[in-house]
């Protein structure tokens, strides 16, 4: 099993990242042991846990990283089989540079307008800064927020063109169940029936990011 350390990053916020690494994490976790190691000062992984009133099942720990991401990562990798590492908004954090360093693979989400994506172009050249040391590293853009009705998918043909990271295929709409999970500090899987569509938006994210 060559990917099972996973980061999500993107220098801005509110594009999803923790949303993306919560419900992925909690996906990655029907597969085998899973760990959410929180890199990010503001913590909102680590709160999003606190809000749970009851453990999610199977449940995910998530991990305060005070200390270097590589240190973390060290320690505790032979005790999950998947790692997910929410990462700060920022592509000068040395916490981003840490975990570009050690992570089998990046997740960029992004939101589908091209100012959005415009904004995001940045994070490329910490990817390819990251290569020089982590050459096996892997990152994809995954579109959040998709929305069926605004014909996004002409436009943004154009930006992602310009981009030398490719996107998942697969991305996540905008629903509002996404907002409850975080709310009810739980994931989509453990919605029920209210969680399923977007449950099968993540299991296609999982599907291709394992085998990419
Ligand atoms: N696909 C989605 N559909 C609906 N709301 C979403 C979706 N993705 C994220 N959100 C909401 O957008 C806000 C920002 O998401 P968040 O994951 O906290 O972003 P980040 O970690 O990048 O700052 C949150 O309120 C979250 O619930
Ligand atoms: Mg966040």
């Amino acid at each position: 099993m060559s990917r099972r350390v996973f980061a999500i990053a993107n220098q801005k916020g509110g594009v999803g990242k923790t949303t993306l690494a919560m419900n992925l994490a909690a996906g990655l976790a029907r597969r085998g042991s899973c760990a959410v190691l929180d890199a990010d000062p503001q913590g909102s992984a680590s709160s999003w846990v606190q809000l749970a009133t009851m453990p999610s099942n199977p449940s995910v720990p998530v991990i305060e990283v005070i200390a270097d991401v590589r240190d973390v990562v060290e320690a505790v990798r032979e005790e999950y089989e998947y790692l997910v590492i929410d990462c700060p908004p920022s592509t000068e954090s040395p916490r981003v540079a840490q975990t570009l360093a050690c992570v089998d693979c990046l997740l960029i989400p992004v939101l589908p307008s091209p100012m959005d994506l415009w904004a995001s172009t940045r994070i490329e050249d910490t990817v390819k800064a990251a290569r020089s040391d982590n050459p096996g590293l892997h990152a994809f853009l995954v579109l959040n927020q998709i929305e069926a009705r605004n014909a996004m998918a002409r436009g943004m043909a154009e930006v992602f063109r310009e981009f030398t990271v490719p996107a998942l295929r697969s991305g996540l709409s905008r629903r509002a169940i996404y907002r409850t999970a975080a709310l009810e500090g739980r994931s989509v899987y453990d919605l029920g029936p209210r969680g399923k569509i977007a449950a099968q938006e993540i299991e296609s994210v999982i599907a291709e990011i394992l085998v990419a």
